[in-house]
């Protein structure tokens, strides 16, 4: 579906140590194609070696003081990945209903963060560990793309019935889950404020 923008298995750049810098100028088109996706083929499976991809993009991912407070549950066993599904849907607020369709939730679980990164969330006010998970969110969203697959980051489902189904301790927030599967919803135009709305040099304006 997005063949046309981005190619369906681009090969993996192998970056050697010490490379220096690449230009990758295909990175526009990709971030254009990713959007969030809120219908999938339910027969189509997404293949191992994709998924394995995609969660080394987001191994990979920045964090503060390299504190990595993150812990992906792949939840694709059918029966359980349907209940947590449901956990994400809401029928008064009519959200979330068509994630029974997504052959593979990556369920994203805070860690604790280490000593220095906790230590200027403290000293800063700025709680790093949601940051760094919000940058994790987008590498995994992005790789997605990157394999021809679509994918919606779902920030709205019932966290308690998400710790029982998965077994994640009641001390663990699980903060995202972020649904990955063959999109059928064609590219829609973004909507985004106007780049001068949210742009300014030198000073805020
Ligand atoms: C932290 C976060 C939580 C989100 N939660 C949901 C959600 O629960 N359900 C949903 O359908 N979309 C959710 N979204 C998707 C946003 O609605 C979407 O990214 C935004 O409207 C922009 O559209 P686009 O992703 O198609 O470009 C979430 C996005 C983010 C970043």
């Amino acid at each position: 579906m997005f063949s046309d923008i981005v190619d369906e298995a681009a090969p993996i750049v192998d970056l050697k140590v010490g490379q220096g810098n690449v230009h990758l100028n295909n990175f526009l088109k990709l971030v254009q194609s990713r959007q969030s996706d809120r219908a999938f083929d339910g027969s189509r499976p997404v293949e191992k070696e994709k998924l394995m991809r995609i969660l080394e993009a987001g191994r990979l991912a920045p964090s503060a003081c390299n504190a990595q407070p993150w812990h992906f549950i792949v939840v694709d066993e059918p029966e359980l990945k349907n209940k947590v599904a449901d956990a994400t849907a809401t029928k008064i607020l009519g959200l979330n209903h068509f994630t029974k369709q997504a052959p593979v939730h990556i369920v994203i679980v805070e860690e604790k963060v280490n000593f220095s990164s906790g230590f200027g969330t403290w000293v800063k006010d700025k709680y790093f560990a949601h940051v760094d998970i919000g940058i994790v969110a987008s590498h995994i969203t992005l790789a997605a793309a990157d394999e021809g697959l679509g994918s919606c980051i779902l920030g709205w489902f019932d966290e308690p019935k998400m710790r029982s189904l998965l077994n994640i301790p009641s001390n663990r927030r699980v903060l995202l889950d972020i649904i990955i599967g063959y999109s059928t919803q064609a590219l829609r135009e973004k909507k985004r404020k106007e780049t001068e709305e949210i742009v300014s040099y030198n000073q805020y304006k």
